[in-house]
């Protein structure tokens, strides 16, 4: 099945490179993915003004006037609706969804995590990745599901570590591999070659055991 200019909602919560990444490529036509919508939970994420100037709408909810995680990602999740969203892209969104949240968008939110998961799962990941010694780092873009940064997985851009390497630098070379790989992994469920079924991810109408990876 192939689907063309799918809706997609972008979710941010600051700087959004990645979100300028979307932008970018679906400007030069190189994915076909209908940005209809770039939502943040806090009003002055710099991700807003790239939307803005993009020609992109934008809606911002604050979480801090709701009681509870739950009622925040359903006045969310009641604003999405307006867009009819068919993919959420969470660029930097720095929330944890509700079991509500995910339910109620399964198997079309995609999330950007900065490590070759399932290590490192969690926040401060390049100094974790340095302290540890490891060799290899990247990103990993996976299906979203109730276990944080633990949903399938299905595109790596994975990295040798340089020596002496700083946190800073490494971070860098992270984030310039996420704007290759995660437009591409979207576009995957855009065309309709990515799905999620039975809680696996599926390309091409094949189980990924494991993620597809490109080293950078
Ligand atoms: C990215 O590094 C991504 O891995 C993580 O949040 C960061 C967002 O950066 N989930 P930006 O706002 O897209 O610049």
């Amino acid at each position: 099945m192939s689907k063309s200019s799918c809706k997609t909602a972008i979710l941010i919560s600051g700087s959004g490179s990645n979100l300028q990444s979307f932008i970018d490529r679906a400007d030069s036509g190189e994915i076909d993915l209908d940005l209809c919508v770039v939502f943040s939970n806090k009003p002055d994420a710099y991700g807003l003004i790239r939307a803005e100037n993009a020609g992109v709408a934008t809606a911002c909810i604050g979480h801090c006037d709701y009681p509870d995680r739950e009622e925040f990602d359903r006045a969310v999740a009641a604003r999405l609706d307006d867009w009819q969203p068919e993919l959420l892209i969470l660029a930097g969104f720095m929330r944890i969804l509700s079991p509500w949240f995910v339910d109620h968008y399964e198997g079309k939110v995609l999330n950007i995590h900065p490590a070759l998961l399932p290590a490192y799962p969690g926040l401060d990941t390049h100094q974790r990745v340095l302290s540890a010694g490891e060799t290899w780092h990247g990103s990993t873009v996976h299906f979203v599901t109730e276990e944080l940064d633990g949903g399938p997985r299905i595109l790596q851009g994975r990295l040798a570590v340089n020596p002496g390497e700083t946190a800073d630098a490494l971070c860098a070379r992270v984030q310039a591999i996420e704007h290759q790989i995660y437009p591409e992994a979207a576009n995957w469920f855009g065309q309709g070659r990515l799905e999620f079924n039975d809680g696996n991810a599926w390309l091409d109408g094949k189980l990924l055991e494991e993620p597809v990876v490109s080293n950078f």
